[in-house]
């Protein structure tokens, strides 16, 4: 998605902005921009570039060389994922106002620009993009009248639609003006320099003090610091969060990409979401963030998870928890699906927004939509002050540390985590025993080793990648608790190989896509020893009977599988409702490699951004 950096303060500001989008890379942009107040000049300078951020450098130190390193000392910068208007120069941000005066980098979409650019050009402005967001450079300047935080609040109030901004003015040289509405704004303070951004990836090099905008919030930046009020100018107080992530936890740590790391890093993801959250001795969980009494809890009637991607996967898995551990009956459904078909929310009915980004548009507007007809809503994110993790009021924190691969690995079995956890205690108040509790509760503090056992497959599986990567079709089947993962594992492999994968219920199989079988179209199975086990043991036997190699994901010891199978993956053995995690893993670690053995750009596959922050 796109990103936004703005820097005021003493340091070259091109080096802090340019920095900071790097940063921001893996958001996926098609192009960039950086906008600067030159003191030499008095005026803003502008340079723009299409494709990555390396094509800008070379631009900037072309076109705004700065000899002594301090002509810039304010300054914007993004980077674009178009929606309005192709990915071109003219196209990108920062946006100029008609007499060049006020530049905007704007996250988001105006919905109302077709109006608004109507209004400013029978008034005698000039375009030159295509783009939404140059009608708010223009409307900035036409509200102008000696305040620029007066202006831009004047200019943002005929808006409609989702921004966040960064704002700077050569009438105003060491002030940025910054304001969100359904696109994250983070402030980092610093010593004598502030930084604004989209993410605080693009901050913590230079503090860890961060200030996240709330919708509607508007605020005057400087060096000293900053001042938040809303578009009404009634002023307005955001806490200051400190930030505990590292710029080494951001890097690539020694792998070779995100993704490598990120999956690696689930033993310590799992020990991190359960920290201080299971009470073995009682035989329960214990999540401060969901602000419900026991009487609130044992109130609710139904679960309604709304979702995308893989948190939606990680939703059925979570299903599946609240039915068989706590009783609750619990439908998922696409959060876009459930934000436009008028869904029926019975009273005591929980909404579960799952988002590792806590941005996701389609889940941001199916918790509004749930809120809006009354249900207790509850957030599952990652990332700390995101818009959901902040709009739910209630909910709880993955704590996995920053997810940068495009493709979501970690997130998805910490959310596995969560939900079970939240079963739990949920299943506490009702008919889930202390006994049963304890189980579950200490099963669960084997997740982070059961987490390690899987990643200790990776050379078997690496093997067994390099064998099927040049398939161009492949299935993945699993029943119960190994249904959603098996979804989960087409998705992996899909979105960073580009085969394409499809993912079944394997009971679905002769219900048709079995027609789709043949030598040259692999079948992952999941099959460890669970439940129902057989019944996937003769759905192998129908794939190899169409030629297909069936490659098993299977618990370790249990050698039924291996005369219906061409390659099996193993294991460690562990109830039930944790064997998620260590499959997916698998999952994981196999759509990794095969994607390497095709030479595909894991961390940033073509066509995806990390977070679908516009519809
Ligand atoms: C998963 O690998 C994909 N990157 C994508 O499906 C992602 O899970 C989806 O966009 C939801 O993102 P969120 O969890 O940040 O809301
Ligand atoms: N809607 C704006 C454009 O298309 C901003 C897109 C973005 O969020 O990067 O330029």
């Amino acid at each position: 998605m796109c990103g936004i950096v703005g820097y005021v303060g003493q340091r070259n500001a091109t080096g802090v902005i340019v920095s900071g989008l790097q940063r921001l890379e893996y958001r996926g942009y098609d192009s960039a921009g950086v906008a600067l107040y030159s003191s030499h000049r008095k005026a803003l300078v502008r340079v723009r570039s299409v494709g990555k951020i390396a094509a800008l450098v070379s631009r900037i130190e072309k076109d705004v060389p700065d000899q002594d390193g301090l002509d810039y000392t304010l300054g914007i910068g993004h980077t674009r994922w178009a929606t309005h208007g192709a990915p071109t120069e003219a196209n990108a941000h920062p946006h100029f106002s008609r007499s060049g005066e006020f530049a905007v980098a704007h996250n988001g979409i105006i919905e109302n620009y077709v109006a608004l650019k109507e209004r400013l050009v029978q008034k005698g402005y000039v375009f030159t993009s295509e783009t939404d967001t140059e009608v708010l450079a223009h409307l900035i300047e036409e509200c102008y009248e000696g305040d620029l935080h007066r202006a831009v609040a004047a200019a943002l109030e005929q808006v409609e639609g989702t921004y966040g901004i960064a704002v700077i003015s050569s009438r105003h040289p060491g002030l940025i003006v910054a304001a969100r509405k359904g696109s994250p704004i983070a402030i980092g303070v610093g010593s004598g320099e502030t930084i604004v951004a989209s993410d605080i990836s693009a901050i913590i090099n230079y503090t860890k003090k961060v200030v996240f905008l709330n919708d509607e919030d508007i605020a005057t930046i400087t060096a000293e610091g900053l001042d938040i009020s809303s578009l009404k100018n009634v002023p307005v107080s955001r806490e200051l969060t400190h930030i505990d992530w590292s710029l080494g936890q951001i890097e690539k740590g020694g792998f070779e990409h995100f993704m490598l790391k990120e999956i690696h890093e689930q033993p310590q993801a799992l020990a991190n979401a359960i920290r201080g959250r299971l009470l073995e001795k009682d035989g329960t969980t214990h999540l401060g963030g969901i602000r419900m009494t026991s009487a609130e809890i044992a109130r609710i009637r139904h679960i309604t998870i709304a979702a995308c991607g893989t948190s939606y996967y990680a939703g059925m898995v979570g299903k599946y928890f609240f039915e068989d551990l706590a009783g609750l009956s619990t439908d998922i459904e696409q959060a876009a699906e459930f934000r436009y078909r008028n869904p029926i929310i019975e009273r005591d009915t929980l909404l579960l927004a799952i988002s590792q980004s806590g941005e996701t548009a389609d889940t941001i507007e199916a918790v509004r939509e749930g809120m809006r007809k009354g249900a207790t809503v509850l957030g599952i994110c990652n990332v700390v002050g995101s818009t959901i993790a902040r709009e739910t009021e209630r909910g709880v924190y993955l704590h996995a540390g920053p997810e940068i691969g495009v493709a979501s690995t970690k997130a998805f079995s910490a959310q596995v985590a969560v939900l079970a956890m939240l079963a739990i205690v949920f299943g506490r108040a009702r008919r889930l025993s202390g006994s049963t509790g304890r189980d579950l509760v200490r099963e669960l503090l084997r997740a982070p080793e059961v987490a390690a056992a899987a990643l200790e497959q990776e050379p078997a599986i690496k093997v067994i990648a390099e064998k099927y990567a040049r398939a161009e079709h492949m299935f993945f089947l699993g029943r119960g608790y190994m249904y959603p993962v098996a979804l989960e594992g087409a998705l992996k492999l899909k979105e960073i190989s580009y085969i394409h994968a499809e993912g079944y219920h394997a009971a679905e199989l002769k219900h048709g896509p079995i027609a789709l079988l043949d030598e040259h179209v692999p079948v992952v199975v999941a099959v460890p020893d669970l439940h129902g086990k057989s019944k996937t043991i003769s759905n192998m036997q129908e794939c190899r009977a169409r030629s297909s190699p069936v490659i098993a994901i299977a618990t370790a010891g249990d050698d039924e599988v291996n005369r219906y199978s061409n390659d099996v993956i193993r294991v460690p053995r562990c109830l039930d409702f944790l064997t998620p995690i260590p499959v997916v893993i698998v999952e994981q670690l196999l759509a990794y490699h095969i994607a390497k053995c095709r030479g595909c750009p894991i961390d940033q596959p073509r066509n995806l951004a990390k977070s679908v922050t516009v519809e």
